[in-house]
């Protein structure tokens, strides 16, 4: 009896352990996230539904990821967009990668010194909010490029699901229907005219949203391609929306726009090939640097945020992120020493150095010699298709609805990404990152980028497609997922699942979401000297591991709506 009793004593004290050492977001559906022939995982269920109908429909990943692109642009208008930008990663069935980036480009009036006043003080709000924080949107030329180089079905094909979702409305989310309250005010200030969201009633879930405007700028695009976007009708919203405010972006910006295909970065760790977006991401090069920081140390052995594990990759962090402030721009502006930044024995060799019972203090590191804290609210999605083919695709407006712009008679809004070039060398910016001359204003530059869209192989075959928002905490957060699944073995859903942490060098703190890092490894790094600040979400890391079996496993992000669909 007495044993009974123990025993029973034991058990409730080890489930109570547990609960304490919950490190997960709880993940909304159990089981049902393998696939046999495609997977689409995004941010939006109806986006989502979107490009798993395209791949039923016998359209390959790049067709589906196009009319994914565009149907968040409606059904996810805080971050989805045609008035933004972003990047893709693509590995063929055949195992040829390519990357395609449409990054805004500073309109060809900007200045280095536009964001300052008389005195040289940087003013925040005008990077930040309204006409003057628009770059030249990139999203439409991307995807007419992706058609082009990839795509297998019909261009209006891709266009016509988001033009149906525009033109007939669809019930928003509860989550959107509280974003949609809280941004009413921002709207009514920056842009009465044209912000579809305001209204007089409450938003309430369920709610249907239409967008006309939006629905005819589409089947602009639909029927005429990036001339229904960067010449006639929408060429002259955006001016007109221009003139509205302070905004500089002419004809001229719009129509010489180009999507430009790159070389992905590439690097390994534990006998995976890692391939991401090179610059003007800072993604890829700060992702592959990291997982060579650290892959000297077991982190398998020492356990998901053990003492010692928090302390290898924050301390791998530091030295990477100020490198990032450092060397990292437009690499058709600046010449980005990615070699260097990627080279494996020297991130290893700074690993040296690091004290495991003392934090180094950022203002110990500095960017190595040889020779901007984004907004978190961009958007990220995954597709495999049936033969294989992968795309990792990250776009965003940077902050929250961007620049808080809705183009007038076009219905769309206008990104705020002039706030992630360096306003001012060394000042950060609204979001806590520092920059320099790499990242200064230019005209028709692009600006620094921490988006990170990733494809894994292992045995020189697909392994996992990985990415997520969220400023400059994107590179850390695809950084944990990767070692979640390599080191800690963790399936896809849980590794978007598990608690996450982030430290960028400057300001000199671990960002840690409520249920990361247990208390007693936190107390044991405040007696080191690490600073910790509790926060909310980090990031929405959507990701598809192809397992052994040939299945597809997804893992949609719990913290927000995210969906994962298959067939
Ligand atoms: N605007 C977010 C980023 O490009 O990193």
């Amino acid at each position: 009896m007495i044993y009974r009793k123990i025993v029973a004593q034991m058990l409730i004290a080890f489930l109570l352990f547990s609960a304490c050492q919950n490190t997960e977001h709880a993940p909304k559906s159990a089981n049902d996230n393998e696939f046999e022939h495609g997977a689409v995982v995004t941010a939006h269920p109806l986006a989502s539904d979107v490009g798993v109908q395209i791949l039923k429909d016998g359209g390959n990943a790049i067709d589906a990821a196009i009319a994914v692109q565009f149907a968040l642009a409606v059904v996810y208008p805080n971050a989805g967009n045609i008035g933004g930008g972003g990047f893709m990663v693509y590995r063929g069935e055949d195992g040829a990668v390519d990357a395609l980036d449409y990054r805004e480009k500073a309109p060809a009036k900007s200045d280095k010194d536009m964001y300052l006043d008389s005195a040289g003080n940087a003013i925040t709000e005008l990077s930040l909010d309204g006409q003057l924080a628009a770059g030249v949107p990139g999203t439409v030329a991307g995807m007419v490029a992706a058609h082009k180089k990839y795509g297998s079905l019909e261009w209006k094909t891709l266009v016509a699901p988001a033009i149906k979702l525009a033109k007939e409305g669809f019930a928003i989310t509860k989550m959107q229907a509280d974003e949609f309250n809280n941004h009413q005010e921002k709207f009514a200030k920056l842009n009465p005219q044209g912000a579809a969201i305001i209204r007089q009633e409450v938003w309430k879930e369920g709610d249907v949203f239409k967008q006309e405007e939006l629905a005819n700028t589409l089947e602009l695009v639909a029927e005429k391609g990036r001339d229904g976007f960067y010449k006639g009708a929408t060429a002259d919203y955006i001016v007109e929306e221009m003139s509205r405010g302070n905004g500089i972006m002419t004809k001229s910006d719009l129509a010489n726009y180009q999507a430009v295909w790159r070389k992905p970065v590439e690097g390994e760790y534990r006998n995976h090939r890692i391939i991401s977006m090179p610059p003007p991401s800072s993604g890829g090069a700060a992702l592959i640097a990291l997982l060579q920081s650290v892959e000297p140390f077991p982190l398998q052995r020492w356990g998901f945020q053990s003492d010692s594990a928090v302390r290898v990759i924050v301390e791998a962090e530091r030295r990477v992120y100020a490198d990032r402030a450092t060397h990292m721009g437009d690499p058709d502006f600046h010449r980005v020493p990615l070699k260097e930044l990627m080279d494996d024995q020297r991130n290893k060799a700074r690993m040296k150095a690091i004290d495991f019972n003392k934090a180094t203090p950022s203002n110990d590191v500095s960017a190595s010699v040889f020779e901007g804290y984004e907004s978190e609210e961009t958007t990220h999605y995954c597709i495999v298709d049936k033969a294989g083919n992968a795309v990792s695709m990250t776009t965003t407006l940077n902050g929250s609805y961007g620049a808080g712009v809705w183009v007038k008679g076009a219905g769309f809004l206008l990104n705020n990404e002039m706030d992630d070039f360096s306003v001012k060398p060394g000042v950060p910016n609204l979001y806590g990152l520092v920059g320099g001359k790499a990242n200064a204003i230019a005209p028709n530059k692009r600006m620094l980028s921490s988006m990170t869209p990733t494809i894994v192989e292992k045995d020189n075959k697909l392994f996992m497609v990985v990415g997520t928002p969220g400023g400059s905490t994107i590179i850390t957060s695809v950084f944990q997922t990767i070692t979640n699944v390599i080191d800690y073995g963790m399936d896809a859903q849980k590794s978007v699942s598990a608690s996450r942490f982030h430290h960028q060098w400057l300001p000199d703190q671990i960002d840690v979401e409520d249920n990361a890092i247990n208390a007693n490894t936190r107390n044991s790094l405040k007696l080191s000297g690490y600073e910790i600040e509790k926060r909310g979400n980090i990031g929405r890391v959507e990701n598809i591991i192809v397992l052994p079996n040939g299945k597809l496993q997804t893992g949609a992000d719990p913290r927000g709506d995210d969906v994962a669909r298959g067939y």
